[in-house]
């Protein structure tokens, strides 16, 4: 017997998948450790990702905090409120993200004690083979070598780097850096048009950055319904998000204090812009570095993630793997999904992920949300659909909120009228796509969900309305 700390289950990474791996592993009765390297200004723990640290925790308070900095100079207004001397305390909303930061971190820590999870910070590599498993290394300050019978590993993602312009931090920013700019930039160019881009691009733009956007692809937001999406182009061009789309970018120059970019525009025009910070958001890759994924012979794919199955089984007997670093949206939630269901199959129960019905959330304003198929994707398919759609406009609770940009859409069959899929830019989005996540869930149908009594006023009546406008008889529109 080696001096190996025996485990039933050990999870890399407590990142969204990890920590919820570990804790509903801990609560199927297995003794559980989880390692994270991840570590805070002082050197201390801090798990929870990507997600807690640099990603959906920080992005969503700052783009609170900066929309009511923008309600404050401007829509409160309308509501009869008057400002006199409105000003910016940057430190100050800087600290409150990293005040909240820490009690995602401290939420996290509180969970491994409450489960009794034993929680290891350092970074954990595969060594070998143990009696009756896998032995695990933890190096960094909690030293330790550990055996595991069954290993989770949910080491996430990295932002991707545009060849030749390496991220600083200072002018050439990563998701990370964009999270912590100490003062406005004049000028902020975003290279990639993508969640990151539109999100943190709105954070600066409403606090006062000129921010410019470059996207390489010909067409704004492809993944998304293409109604949807050309509203949303509207909607934020007009907030004054300057949106260059097609373009072709030839090299990156970080000077003293401020970035060059040379692109070609979509008609192959050369041109040369100069911004005091340049975001690079052009998506992520999976984090395999330093894993030791070649000492037990762990396989990845052609792209870098580690290969599994739809049961997110390895090619190692009883090593899984989960969330942003396997096949799939990188999205917390879908991190979360496969982490319990791995669990629950190391239990022998049957786990289970549905991709169908995994929501999409954009939190610009107005926020952009969806689950299911698009019109193209059901048009490719060849599949008979309809479509109704409502506006907010036609929303009493949106024009007493004073927010009625945008719409909700509905795609159901033709023939059976099953929900295909619900698509909604505008107020609150990320809070009414439950309801269609929900209905989809249940193979529910339009009719569905019109016969449903929704409170009045409330945005949610929109939605009803949309399934109403499937068979073209929405009353308020
Ligand atoms: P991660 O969260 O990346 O966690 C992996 C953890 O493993 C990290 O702590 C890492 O340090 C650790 N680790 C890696 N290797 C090792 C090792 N060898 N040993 C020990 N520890 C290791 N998703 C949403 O659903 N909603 C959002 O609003 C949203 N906003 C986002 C905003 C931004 C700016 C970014 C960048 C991402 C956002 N995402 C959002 C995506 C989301 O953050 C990821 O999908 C999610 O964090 C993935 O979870 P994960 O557990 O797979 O990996
Ligand atoms: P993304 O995949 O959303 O967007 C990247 C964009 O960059 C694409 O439009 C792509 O065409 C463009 N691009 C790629 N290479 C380029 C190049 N060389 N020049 C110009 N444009 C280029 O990736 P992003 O924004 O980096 O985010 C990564 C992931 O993080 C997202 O896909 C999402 O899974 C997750 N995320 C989720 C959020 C949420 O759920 N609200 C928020 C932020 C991130």
């Amino acid at each position: 017997m080696s001096d190996a700390k025996q485990f039933d289950v050990v999870v890399i990474g407590a990142g969204p998948g990890g920590y919820i791996a570990a804790i509903r592993a801990a609560q199927l009765g297995f003794k559980v450790a989880c390692i994270d390297e991840w570590a805070n200004a002082k050197g201390g723990p801090a798990p929870g990702g990507t997600c807690t640290n640099v990603g959906c925790i920080p992005s969503k308070a700052l783009l609170q905090s900066s929309e009511h900095y923008e309600h404050a100079g401007h829509a409160f207004a309308e509501h009869g409120i008057d400002f006199a001397g409105l000003s910016l305390n940057l430190p100050q909303m800087l600290k409150r993200k990293e005040t909240v930061v820490k009690q995602n971190n401290d939420g996290i820590l509180f969970l491994f004690k409450k489960n009794k999870i034993t929680f290891f910070h350092g970074r954990g590599a595969f060594t070998g083979a143990a009696e009756g498993g896998y032995q695990i290394s933890v190096t960094g300050a909690n030293a330790d070598t550990l055996s595991a019978k069954h290993v989770v590993i949910a080491t996430g993602s990295n932002a991707r780097e545009l060849p030749g312009a390496p991220f600083d931090e200072k002018l050439i920013l990563s998701n990370s850096g964009a999270l912590t700019i100490s003062s406005v930039p004049s000028t902020l160019g975003v290279i990639g048009a993508g969640v990151i881009g539109l999100e943190m691009g709105s954070v600066w733009r409403r606090l006062g950055a000129k921010v410019t956007v470059l996207e390489g692809l010909p067409t704004f937001l492809g993944a998304v319904d293409e109604q949807i999406a050309k509203e949303a182009h509207k909607l934020f061009t007009k907030q004054g998000l300057e949106i260059n789309l097609g373009v072709k970018i030839s090299k990156v120059t970080a000077g003293e204090n401020s970035v060059t970019v040379d692109y070609a525009n979509a008609a192959g025009e050369a041109q040369s812009a100069v911004f005091d910070k340049l975001i690079i958001s052009i998506g992520r890759v999976p984090n395999t570095i330093g894993l030791g994924a070649d000492a037990v012979g762990l396989k990845l794919d052609e792209r870098g993630f580690i290969a599994v199955d739809d049961d997110c089984k390895t090619n190692l007997p009883n090593v899984w793997a989960v969330g942003d670093v396997v096949r799939g949206p990188m999205l917390a939630h879908k991190a979360e999904e496969e982490g319990v269901a791995v669990a629950e199959r190391i239990a022998g129960q049957h786990g289970h992920t549905n991709f169908n019905t995994i929501p999409w959330v954009i939190y610009t304003s107005p926020e952009i949300a969806w689950v299911g198929q698009n019109e193209q994707q059901l048009k490719a398919a060849g599949v008979a659909y309809k479509a109704g759609t409502f506006p907010f406009m036609a929303n009493g609770r949106a024009r007493a909120l004073g927010d009625t940009s945008g719409m909700v859409k509905f795609l159901a069959d033709a023939t059976t009228d099953e929900i295909l899929g619900v698509h909604i830019v505008g107020p609150m989005a990320s809070e009414l796509i439950s309801e269609a996540v929900v209905a989809m869930e249940f193979r529910a149908s339009a009719e569905d969900i019109a016969r449903i009594c929704h409170a009045h006023p409330s945005l949610s009546e929109a939605t009803k309305e949309a399934a109403l406008a499937v068979d073209k008889r929405s009353l308020n529109f």
